[in-house]
Formats: structure tokens, C-alpha cells, sequence
């Protein structure tokens, strides 16, 4: 009974257990951003809400302040708490790609979302197209400048990071089909609007005026176009950017300013990643290098994106609500299903309390049952042992009386033996019994009547006085009782088939 209650505990624990583990998220993971800067907020942000549909995901997210060595290390600490996936935007590719391919080596799935590292260790990549970002840069300048000659400046990100390189190498090969578009000048930006507009300052005091400046992304563009109206404030000088963000002072803003000429869109795509991240988590295919599309944004693209983004804005909006109230809704259905899950456990619960109490009752009553039933044999026992000391008592006072009645009739026998008178009438006188009691007596201690007991008697008495005196037939015969020698001879006779006289020797 004690190992059924201990199995019907465990399976409640159990119940429980499932119940409370089927609130909790499935998958923890770690999130690796290069920086924190409004392309990265978007793509954080369409992280977030692709999450919905995925609540079995959980995401723990670090910035490293573009600093590839705070990165690496960051990368160690959230390998270190051991999670299902790693999502990393890798700021430099050399100096974060040992950290990356130790989570790797681990047994860590690794989805590299927009900057791509050197290697191939990796699981999936989503992100930009960065030679086709350069490359339709190129284009749109082959297709905007109609004067023979063309001087670009070039304002690069940073030189660790592969969009930096690939844009580059995107650019330089697409203006190679006109050897009179040439890139005079290039200068490292940091993917920043600070550091740009510096460099930038420095290349046009050192080049003089280029026709195009061609910035990696469009912060850097805005801070080109500072130094430009600094340097040559009179002068027409074409600024290509990267990015095309909707936002407040980002470069869809920056266009419709005039303060960049255009700029190739780079879609973040946090939606992607996240998608890639859940089927590799529940192995579903995927595909492993997702290279997004871009596009060229003028001034007139610039303009409707910003009224399109306007009106997705309440769009967005209006999900950002509704995010607010399935989030709401999922809290409520976990606190229902908790206590749905509660309940039940309260429930078997107290079914296996009363099959607990209904066993131990069964069980008491059986050992009641079991020790009435020891206590009635006992007293039966007991009963018996009186009846059999009562019984063997009777029997021992029967017995005595019998042997008492047997010594007197033989001591009357005896001291009676001459006497011829001697019957069952003077007997039963002599006892002071009834001849009846006498005769009923005498036959059942003796198996004979009375008669023929004194009869054998007077005989037996007879033959010793036959073996062991010198008295004659009939001197014995009278002795014992006989009224003749003739008598007594027959009856000798009868009882030990031999004559008295052959067993009485002649002198
Ligand atoms: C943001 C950013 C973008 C650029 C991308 C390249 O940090 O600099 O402007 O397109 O990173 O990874």
C-alpha cells in the first residue's frame, strides 16, 4: 500500500511538473549586437515582434559598444550561460570570429545576421548583399553623371567589417566599366557620423572637390555632407549613402533634405533571423545563406517611403498594441492553465487521499476482523480445556467411585466366601444399593452379573486353596462357598476346563 501511495505521489509531482514546465520558454537565445545605433534598434525591434509567434523563444541581448574585443568577450559570457542558439552581428569579422567559432565548436548553433564573418563557422547567415549594395552604388553614379570624368571620394566603416569590404570591392567593380569613374580617395569612417564628417573634412582640404562622395552607410553620409558645406559651401557635391532608414534625421529624412542624394536600402530583416534561429531550434530546414535584396532610394522613392513609413508607423503602432495585448492574454491563459493544472492536482490529490483512508479502513477492518476471529477460537479453546477438565474430573470421580464400589463388593465377596447364603439379594443389602443398581454396576465395571462374578470368585479362591493347601475337594468346596463337592467340581470345571482333582495332587 506504501509503494502505491509513494507511485501515485510521484505522478502528481509529475503532473505538476509538466504542467508548470509547459509555461516556461523552450529556448534561451543569446543575442551579440556590434553596437547599438538606429539600424540596429529596427532590427532588435522585428526580432521582438517576430518573438510572437514564437513563444517558446527567449532572447538575452548584449551590445558591445563597436568594440570587437568587448564583443568577444561578451560572446564568452552568454556561451557561458549556456544557451540553446546564438544570434551575433559580428563588428569587426577577424577580431569577433574566434569567439564566434569557439560558441560554434561548442556544439552552439551560430545564425550570423547582418555583418558576416571570413569563416565557415557558422550555421546561418541572413544579411544585406553588401557587393550588391556597392555594385548598385556604382550603377546609380554610371547612370547620374553624364560629364566624362567623375572623382569619387569614398567614406569606408570599418575596414574589420565585411560590408566595409564587400561594399568597396561592390563599388570598385561596378565603376570599372568606365575607367574615367574613378574612386580618387577613401578614408575610414567607423560607420559613424562623427568620425566621417572628420575624415571627410581631412580628404577634402587634401583632394579638393570631388563630384561624388560615396559614404558606406548614411550616418556617415550626414557627416560628410557637414564637412562638405564647411569646405566648399558654394559647391555641388553628391553624397550616396547606405541604409535608407525611415526615422526621425535618418536617411530616408537626410534625402528628402537634400542633404544625400540617394541611398541603398540594407534590410535588417530581424524577422529572418529570428525564423532561421526557431527552425534550426526545431529542425526544420532552413536555409543557410540568406543574402538580402537592395535597392537605389532618389529623392522622389525617398519622399514616398516616408509618407509609406508614416502611415506604417500607425501601423505598427496598432501591432505594438496588439503585441501589448496578446502578451496580456498569453499571461492570462498561463495563469488559467496554472490553475487549471492547480486543480487537478488538488483533485487527484484528494481521490488518492480517500483511496488512502478507504484502504486504511479496509485494512483496519480486516485486522479487526482477524483479531475477533483469534479472540473467539481463543475463548472456544478455552471452553473446551473446561469442558474437558470438568469431563476428566466426572471421569476421575466416576472412576473412583467405581473402584471404591469394587473394593467393596470384593471385600464383601471376600469376607463372605463360606457363606452359601451369600446372593445378589444379601449383596445389594450389604452395598446398600438396589439389586438392580448392583447388577447394572457389577456388569459394567465387570462385564459379568453378579452372580457369576461370585461365582468366579468363590472358584478362583478355590483353585488356590487346590494348589496351595492339603484341604480336600470338599472341605475347599464348603470353604468357598459350595453346598456340594459335585458342585464345585462342575463348575471348577466349567471355568478352567480341568478337573479339581487333577490339579489337587494325592499325598
Ligand atoms: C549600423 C551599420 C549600418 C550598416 C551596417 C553594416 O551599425 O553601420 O549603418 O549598413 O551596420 O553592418
Amino acid at each position: 500500500m506504501k509503494r502505491s501511495i509513494i507511485v501515485s505521489f510521484v505522478l502528481v509531482v509529475l503532473f505538476i511538473l509538466c504542467g508548470c514546465s509547459s509555461q516556461v520558454q523552450h529556448y534561451k537565445i543569446a543575442v551579440s549586437q556590434c553596437s547599438d545605433d538606429a539600424w540596429r534598434r529596427k532590427m532588435n525591434e522585428e526580432m521582438e515582434r517576430e518573438l510572437l509567434f514564437h513563444p517558446s523563444l527567449q532572447l538575452t541581448l548584449k551590445q558591445a559598444n563597436a568594440n570587437s574585443a568587448l564583443q568577444c568577450k561578451q560572446i564568452d559570457s552568454l556561451v557561458m550561460e549556456d544557451p540553446d542558439l546564438l544570434i551575433v552581428s559580428p563588428n569587426e569579422a577577424d577580431e569577433v570570429e574566434p569567439a564566434i567559432t569557439r560558441a560554434y565548436l561548442k556544439g552552439i548553433p551560430v545564425v550570423i545576421a547582418d555583418r558576416k564573418v571570413n569563416g565557415n563557422y557558422y550555421t546561418a547567415f541572413v544579411g544585406g548583399d553588401n557587393y550588391a549594395v556597392g555594385k548598385m552604388v556604382a550603377q546609380y553614379i554610371l547612370e547620374h553623371w553624364d560629364k566624362k570624368n567623375c572623382t569619387i571620394y569614398e567614406i569606408e566603416g570599418l575596414p574589420g567589417s565585411t560590408p566595409a569590404v564587400w561594399r568597396h570591392k561592390g563599388l570598385a567593380d561596378g565603376l570599372a566599366s568606365n575607367s574615367h569613374f574613378y574612386i580618387e580617395a577613401q578614408a575610414n569612417g567607423e560607420w559613424f557620423e562623427e568620425p566621417a564628417y572628420k575624415e571627410a573634412k581631412k580628404l577634402l582640404l587634401a583632394y579638393g572637390k570631388p563630384d561624388f562622395i560615396v559614404a558606406q552607410n548614411d550616418l556617415m553620409g550626414i557627416g560628410a555632407r557637414r564637412a562638405a558645406e564647411e569646405i566648399f559651401p558654394d559647391e555641388v557635391i553628391h553624397i550616396i549613402g547606405v541604409d535608407a532608414l525611415t526615422g526621425n534625421g535618418l536617411g530616408i529624412d537626410a534625402i528628402c533634405d537634400g542633404i544625400l542624394e540617394a541611398s541603398a536600402t540594407y534590410a535588417s530583416r530581424g524577422d529572418l533571423v529570428i525564423q532561421t534561429a526557431e527552425a534550426i531550434l526545431s529542425g526544420k530546414p532552413f536555409i543557410r545563406d540568406n543574402y538580402l535584396g537592395t535597392t537605389m532610394i532618389d529623392r522622389e522613392g525617398a519622399y514616398a517611403m516616408r509618407q509609406y513609413a508614416e502611415e506604417m508607423e500607425h501601423r505598427v503602432e496598432t501591432i505594438r498594441l496588439l503585441q501589448n495585448k496578446i502578451s496580456e492574454l498569453n499571461e492570462t491563459i498561463s495563469l488559467q492553465k496554472m490553475v487549471v493544472y492547480a486543480s487537478i492536482s488538488i483533485v487527484l490529490l484528494i481521490v488518492i487521499l480517500f483511496v488512502v483512508l478507504w484502504r486504511v479502513n479496509v485494512y483496519r477492518k480486516r485486522v479487526h476482523q482477524e483479531r475477533e476471529r483469534t479472540r473467539r477460537t481463543i475463548q472456544e479453546q478455552q471452553q473446551r480445556l473446561e469442558m474437558m477438565s470438568t469431563e476428566l474430573a466426572r471421569v476421575q470421580a466416576t472412576a473412583s467411585a467405581a473402584d471404591k464400589f469394587m473394593q467393596q463388593l470384593m471385600r464383601e465377596i471376600e469376607v463372605r466366601m463360606a457363606d452359601t447364603d451369600l446372593n445378589v439379594n444379601t449383596l445389594s443389602d450389604a452395598l446398600h444399593i438396589s439389586r438392580a443398581q448392583l447388577f447394572r454396576k457389577t456388569k459394567a465395571l465387570t462385564g459379568c452379573s453378579p452372580v457369576d462374578l461370585i461365582r468366579s470368585i468363590r472358584l478362583k479362591r478355590g483353585q488356590q486353596m487346590l494348589l496351595n493347601t492339603d484341604e480336600t475337594i470338599q472341605q475347599i468346596a464348603y470353604a468357598v462357598g459350595f453346598t456340594s463337592a459335585s458342585y464345585f467340581t462342575k463348575c471348577y470345571k466349567d471355568l478352567f476346563n480341568i478337573s479339581p482333582c487333577d490339579v489337587k495332587r494325592p499325598k
